[in-house]
């Protein structure tokens, strides 16, 4: 895989994915959202990648938003299709069936805030600045922020931020559940590809399977997740994986799991 605005790296089975236009702080252009979605299905697809991190190029910035030059002149038709383009990518993140982690370096702002938010677990540098400030260009987010930021954060907090448009701190995110962990950005990205791989060291099909019963969950009645829950809790029991777990457990060793 080779791309003008991203950089892909392999540690192992972790896949690093590094937005790379610092000179614009990492903003997403039409042509990186285009090469995000290409990349997270290439890695998708790829069964050798057991978890991702995302991160931003440069010292300053995570993502801080779409491009900004290409909001400017946008269209009614040409801004809806760039929300649904950039709705889509960010459904393909949280849907991918593997861990993604965002390592959060800088600002993470509008189209950035809403990148971070569709990956599994967020790792803030302690000097990263979180925030939706749509409302200061005149528009409202497009990449589903007001949605998944009133489910992680709640409905009063979400309002507040996408209605001051304020940037927070890590530490803030942190107390509003908008990020998991906040660590020295020093350590950021060793932090986070050490939490990656310790998550792709564990049974990949279960680790789908949660993923799966927690986002289409969710979106269920209750009483429908339980059953959704029960029926992939039963799938789970035909993998060789959960026999070599049980096994592992009572032979006192560390499980070897396969994926199969
Ligand atoms: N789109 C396009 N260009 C962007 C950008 C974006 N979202 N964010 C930053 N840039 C560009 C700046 O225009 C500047 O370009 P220049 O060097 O040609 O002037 C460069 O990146 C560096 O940004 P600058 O504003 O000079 O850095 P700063 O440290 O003074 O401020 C921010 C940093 C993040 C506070 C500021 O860049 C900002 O507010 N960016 C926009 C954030 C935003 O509204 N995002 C939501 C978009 S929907």
């Amino acid at each position: 895989m080779s791309f003008e605005n991203l950089l892909i790296e392999r540690d192992h089975a972790v896949a690093i994915v590094t937005v790379n236009r610092p000179k614009v702080l990492n903003a997403l252009s039409t042509q990186t959202l285009d090469e995000l979605r290409r990349a997270i299905l290439e890695l998708k697809y790829d069964e050798s990648v057991r978890a991702v991190v995302i991160t931003g190029a440069g010292e300053k910035a995570f993502v801080a938003g779409a491009d900004i030059n290409e909001l400017a002149v946008q269209s009614p038709t040409t801004g809806r299709e760039h929300a649904i383009a950039g709705q889509q990518v960010l459904d393909l993140i949280e849907h991918l069936g593997k861990p993604v982690i965002a390592a959060i370096n800088g600002y993470a702002l509008g189209g950035g805030c809403e990148l971070a938010m569709a990956c599994t677990i967020r790792i803030a540098s302690e000097t990263a600045k979180l925030g939706q400030p749509e409302i200061n260009l005149g528009i409202i987010p497009g990449y589903a922020g007001t949605q998944r930021l009133a489910r992680l954060a709640g409905r009063g907090r979400a309002l507040e931020l996408l209605l001051t448009g304020d940037q927070i701190t890590a530490q803030e995110a942190y107390r509003l559940g908008l990020v998991n962990r906040v660590v020295p950005g020093a350590e950021l990205l060793a932090h986070a590809k050490a939490l990656a791989a310790s998550l792709a060291a564990k049974a990949p099909i279960a680790i789908r399977y949660i993923l799966e019963a927690v986002h289409k969950g969710l979106e269920m009645p209750f009483p429908q997740a339980q059953i959704f829950e029960a029926t992939l809790f039963g799938l789970v029991a035909s993998t060789d994986d959960m026999r070599e777990g049980t096994r592992a457990f009572l032979e006192k060793r560390k499980a070897d799991f396969k994926g199969t």
